[in-house]
């Protein structure tokens, strides 16, 4: 039925912010190794996502997808990541065509659906793109839904769960309805790259949609754009400054978004590393009551972000929007908390104040402080 699965966020890596096209088997591999060796595992970590750039030019006399000569074997690939405790993702288009011109799964959904099973897929990302000639000035909802109710149900035939990723950039406010599609995760905007602008623009307009993310169904403002990426052209470090990276992953764990990893994980630099290792970070992403952040403060470039957690204290990410460092005073009450008894620096990992209404900070250009008000 799909809705058992992904009852907190997705965390893993996906090949395409680092590799495009030029996905294979053996960068996967790599990848998936290095999760294992640099311990990303022990912090949840686990999903091998292959995006776009898998498929054979054409599909086998029965109608079989297959896999390009980059990938000599899916089933060896998907027992070989299952072996490590890893799940593995797949990717696929309701088109005819993917957005990178390889074959989608227009007219053969079925087959692709029973396919992935047979090769132990756990995970796949459904991506617009071509099927828009399909839908050719039908702007109806139907018409959006119809592609994802056809993979909706012919996944729920496989005889086991598959976690569904819609990816069709936010059309008609999929929030409202990818839960009915049994999509487990649904992007709500268009593709993330590794500036400000980008990460700002997606990042920060996360706050209408917030209503509908729960456990096994959540919003997805695209995937990490932290260490090495490229989209297969110019591989290059993450245009993003450390304080632009602190406030990607705090922002990212207070909207509950799923945590993929977009780049080269045989490189992972050791600031990334503790990036992506924060027990305390993590563990608001992945908070088990599954109730999205909103912004309860936006005034003169501050922002603050509030979520709920599931122990009944809340997790709250003051952001600084300017280019220089603002000294600012949080009022406890401006976001309905009042006294606490604990503020707990979420990055340090350690409690910086006790019995108070109010907490002050000077926050680092474009950057943030994230506490927990216990
Ligand atoms: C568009 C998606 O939004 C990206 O994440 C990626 O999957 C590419 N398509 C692949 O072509």
């Amino acid at each position: 039925s799909g809705k058992l699965l992904a009852l907190t966020p997705p965390m893993g890596w996906n090949s395409w912010n680092c590799w495009g096209l030029n996905v294979s088997d053996e960068k996967v591999r790599l990848s998936a190794k290095a999760m294992v060796d640099k311990g990303l595992t022990d912090y949840g970590w686990n999903f091998i996502n292959v995006d776009d750039g898998w498929q054979a030019p054409a599909r086998l006399q029965n109608g079989e997808i297959a896999a390009n000569e980059k990938f000599p074997d899916m089933k060896v690939l998907g027992a070989h990541l299952h072996q490590q405790g890893l799940k593995f993702g797949i990717y696929s288009s309701p088109g005819a065509k993917t957005c990178g011109g390889y074959l989608g799964s227009l007219g053969y959904e079925g087959q692709d659906a029973t396919t992935y099973f047979n090769w132990g897929v756990d995970y796949l990302k459904y991506d617009l793109c071509s099927y828009s000639d399909q839908t050719a000035g039908d702007t109806t909802l139907f018409a959006q839904q119809k592609p994802y109710m056809v993979m909706r149900d012919e996944l729920a035939k496989q005889p086991r769960d598959i976690i569904y990723s819609i990816c069709q950039y936010g059309i008609k406010d999929v929030w409202k309805w990818g839960a009915k599609m049994n999509g487990n995760l649904w992007r709500t905007t268009e593709d993330i790259t590794d500036t400000w602008e980008s990460l700002y623009g997606i990042g920060f307009s996360q706050t209408n949609n917030a209503a509908y993310a729960r456990p096994g169904g959540w919003n997805d403002p695209d995937m990490l754009i932290l260490g090495r990426v490229g989209w297969g052209e110019n591989l290059h470090q993450t245009n993003l400054t450390p304080y632009e990276q602190y406030t990607h992953m705090s922002l990212w764990s207070l909207l509950s978004a799923p945590l993929l990893i977009g780049c080269d994980m045989d490189k992972l630099d050791e600031f990334t590393l503790n990036l992506l290792k924060n027990r305390e970070v993590i563990a608001i992403d992945q908070d088990v009551a599954g109730k999205q952040a909103v912004r309860m403060i936006n005034d003169k470039q501050i922002q603050v972000w509030v979520k709920k957690l599931a122990d009944g204290s809340k997790a709250v990410g003051i952001f600084n929007l300017r280019k220089k460092y603002t000294k600012y005073t949080l009022d406890l009450n401006s976001i309905h908390v009042g006294r606490v008894k604990v503020v707990r620096d979420i990055w340090q990992q350690k409690d910086i104040a006790k019995n108070v209404a109010a907490v002050s900070c000077n926050i680092p250009p474009h950057g943030v402080r994230f506490y927990k008000l216990m």
